[in-house]
């Protein structure tokens, strides 16, 4: 028992942690405030929550900004979201270099207007020297957008004669995916209370370990972060295996 407690003490904080940012308009509901005011109070979270990252030696954090879907959101929430996003971004960007921290996007920022496009890739550009943690930021990102445009990439890759289509395997996927740089996220946690996955990362949680808490995004303190990464140090992860293939000295 002594080692099996000393066994679940060591395990290593994960290297990839994905969150689901939700719960921001129920907060600003709560207090009879505007959405868009969710919204801003969600950035400190934003903030204190890399920080936390960093401090822990988290190697990877993704953090899910605005969904494709999102765009369908009432025009004034969608470009108080796009002010709020790349402005909070550029005010950040000196607190991740001090933290050695990199920032990076991944989805479709095309759809981004001009003006917060630019702000993205100065900030983008001004961290790109940075060895800590890198800060994935999922922006107009959906899976299913990401694996699309991978099949996309794979039959024009095919057509062309430069992959063989018996060759395809499971990493010839994802070295086609925007993540194709990060390993797969080890925990998703989804603040907010709803048990789905919102079309995030569907190919890269196939075994990632799932945390959801009710508690929402602009709530979510660095005390729950540092609960969340115990929880998930504490779990067997099998990978489809039995506990004595993981563990053999049980
Ligand atoms: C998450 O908060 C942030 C974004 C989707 C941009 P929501 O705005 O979805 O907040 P709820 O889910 O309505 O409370
Ligand atoms: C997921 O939240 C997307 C982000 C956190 C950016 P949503 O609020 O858009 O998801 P649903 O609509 O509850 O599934
Ligand atoms: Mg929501």
């Amino acid at each position: 028992m002594a080692d099996l407690v000393n066994d679940i003490q060591l395990k290593p904080v994960p290297a990839h942690v994905a969150i689901i940012m939700d719960g921001n308009g129920r907060w600003a509901k709560e207090r009879g405030l505007e959405r868009s005011a969710g919204h801003v109070e969600g950035v400190t979270a934003v903030h204190r929550i890399t920080q936390a990252a960093s401090d822990m030696g988290v190697r990877y954090l993704t953090l899910y900004a605005f969904s494709t879907e999102n765009w369908n959101r009432p025009q004034s929430e969608v470009d108080a979201l796009m002010h709020l996003i790349s402005f909070a971004l550029e005010r950040e960007t000196p607190s991740l270099i001090a933290n050695n921290a990199r920032l990076e996007i991944i989805g479709d920022i095309d759809r981004m207007p001009d003006e917060a496009r630019r702000r993205l890739d100065n900030s983008i550009k001004a961290t790109a020297h940075c060895t800590g943690l890198t800060v994935v930021v999922a922006f107009s990102y959906s899976s299913r957008w990401e694996i699309t445009r991978a099949c996309a990439q794979i039959a024009r890759e095919a057509a062309a004669g430069r992959i063989d289509p018996d060759s395809i395997t499971a990493d010839t996927i994802s070295a086609h995916l925007a993540t194709a740089k990060y390993p797969d996220p080890d925990l998703l946690i989804r603040t907010g209370g709803d048990m789905r996955v919102s079309n995030f990362l569907l190919w890269q949680i196939a075994y990632s370990e799932i945390f959801v808490t009710p508690t929402y995004w602009p709530d979510f303190s660095t005390e729950e972060f540092a609960a969340a990464i115990d929880n998930f140090r504490g779990r067997e992860r099998r990978f489809g295996l039995t506990s004595e293939q993981i563990n053999p000295a049980l």
